[in-house]
């Protein structure tokens, strides 16, 4: 396999953890690139459920290399726990590499997500509560703590103490409690020697395996729409979500990657705040009442509505989206119609691409394209010919909507439950 990005193509949740276990079939390494432990990327293999928040979802095939890249903030604590979780399910986690450079979430960046979030009241952004944002913004300030700094328990003890220090101030000022040294300390120090055996130079890693002529397969997290720069800021994560994040994140240069897959759900959903444009309660009741979209991560409903053309091309565009990869189309079995967004009405003006300003687009009205439902389960087909018609009429129409080439259809949790084109 070439060396592949994939990305969610909406706003995460995509589905990109069973896309990513059923390529990574053919990749000989996995790497995630950016966003922390606010991802949560499900795989089921018969009957067990794994979810991922940190490492590649590539680790649940022996073998294959996993690699979180410079771009991830790591909480130490919690990917240990991950690790421990992992083991318990019989999972081995041998062939994991933790980028030195990957710059950590410490407790006072949970703490500060946690009081922004208070302080925004209304206007939250509905965060995961993980510390993405905060540990990010260290990041940018040059004033955060990395993996290299974690294994090395001198440097770690007295940068710590000045964090926590700096921290516990803006905590009491905010009427949060202080954390203690002492206990974080210790905590993340278990954790420092822990992780330490998986800590390398992660750039040398990734080369000296393409030299050899590996394929990579890069997770994206998240999705398009959260991404810091092309989202719908504010209420984006942190990170470059889109395929820009997966060079930047792992040092593999644009030039060597070979191609992007898009991940796509046949409909839309959205955990969090912020304007969905399609957003629909008839859909939502319908799919929640299935026991489908709750989030993996926090455990919330989503947000559901109806598939928006509108955003999949403004996210081929960005992303430069080679191959579709369409999931949960399952989910529309029992839809008699079905909408799709092809354009947006703000007043008297039609867009067809996501307005930076977030007012407008919370102003934006969807215009419909009505689809006939196929009235029947397709959790059993397993070829493109074995898809009612009406499901590839409507399929075909997502495609070409989007511009890209639908390579790939999943309508089903399971690895079966996939259609190549
Ligand atoms: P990710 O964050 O993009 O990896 O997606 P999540 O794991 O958070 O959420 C996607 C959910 O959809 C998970 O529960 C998957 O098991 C499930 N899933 C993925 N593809 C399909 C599909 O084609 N049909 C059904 N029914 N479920 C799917
Ligand atoms: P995966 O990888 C869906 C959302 C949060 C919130 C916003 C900011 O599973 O697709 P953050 O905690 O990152 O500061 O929250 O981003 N969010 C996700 N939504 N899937 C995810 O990851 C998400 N990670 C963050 O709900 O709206
Ligand atoms: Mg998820």
């Amino acid at each position: 396999m070439a060396n592949t990005i994939l990305v969610g193509a909406q706003w995460g949740d995509e589905g990109k953890g069973k896309i990513i276990d059923v390529l990574t079939a053919k990749a000989d390494m996995v790497v995630r690139t950016q966003g922390g432990n606010n991802a949560g990327h499900t795989v089921f293999i018969g009957r067990r459920k794994y979810v991922l928040h940190l490492i590649p979802s590539g680790i649940l095939r022996v073998r294959k290399r996993c690699v979180i890249g410079n771009g991830v903030v790591v909480d130490p604590v919690s990917l240990v726990g991950e690790i421990a979780e992992l083991k318990r399910l019989g999972v081995r986690v041998k062939n994991l590499f933790v980028s030195e450079s990957a710059h950590l979430v410490l407790p006072y960046h949970r703490e500060l997500d946690e009081q922004r979030e208070i302080l925004k009241g209304t206007n939250k952004i509905g965060t995961t509560k993980r510390g993405i944002g905060p540990a990010y913004g260290d990041k940018a300030a040059r004033t955060g703590l990395r993996m290299i700094d974690l294994i090395n328990a001198d440097r770690f003890e007295a940068l710590l103490r000045c964090k926590i220090q700096e921290n516990n101030e803006i905590l009491k000022a905010l009427g949060a409690k202080p954390l203690s040294f002492a206990r974080v300390h210790a905590a993340y120090r278990v954790a420092g020697d822990q992780l330490k055996p998986f800590v390398t130079n992660t750039v040398v890693l990734l080369h000296e395996a393409m030299r050899r002529g590996q394929s990579i397969l890069f997770e994206g997290a998240q999705g398009t729409f959260l991404d810091i720069d092309h989202g719908t800021y504010p209420f984006v994560t942190s990170s470059n979500t889109t395929a820009g994040g997966a060079c930047t994140g792992s040092g593999v240069a644009p030039h060597r990657m070979d191609c992007v897959v898009g991940v796509m759900k046949a409909y839309t959903t959205r955990v969090g705040e912020g304007p969905l444009p399609t957003e629909s309660a008839e859909i939502a009741d319908m799919l929640h009442a299935m026991g489908r979209e709750f989030g993996a991560t926090t455990g919330r409903p989503r947000r559901c509505g109806w598939f928006d053309a509108v955003a999949s091309r403004h996210a081929a565009i960005i992303n430069g989206i080679d191959d579709l990869s369409v999931t949960n189309l399952d989910g529309l079995d029992n839809v008699p119609t079905i909408k799709v967004c092809i354009s947006y009405r703000a007043g008297l003006a039609r867009l067809d691409y996501i307005p930076a300003d977030i007012e407008l687009l919370a102003k934006c009205e969807p215009v419909y394209a009505e689809f006939p439902g196929w009235m029947t389960s397709t959790t059993r087909c397993k070829k493109w010919s074995q898809l009612p018609a009406k499901a590839r009429t409507y399929l075909r129409a997502l495609a070409e909507l989007t511009a890209a080439r639908l390579t790939l259809v999943s309508v089903g949790p399971a690895r079966a439950q996939t259609i190549f084109l």
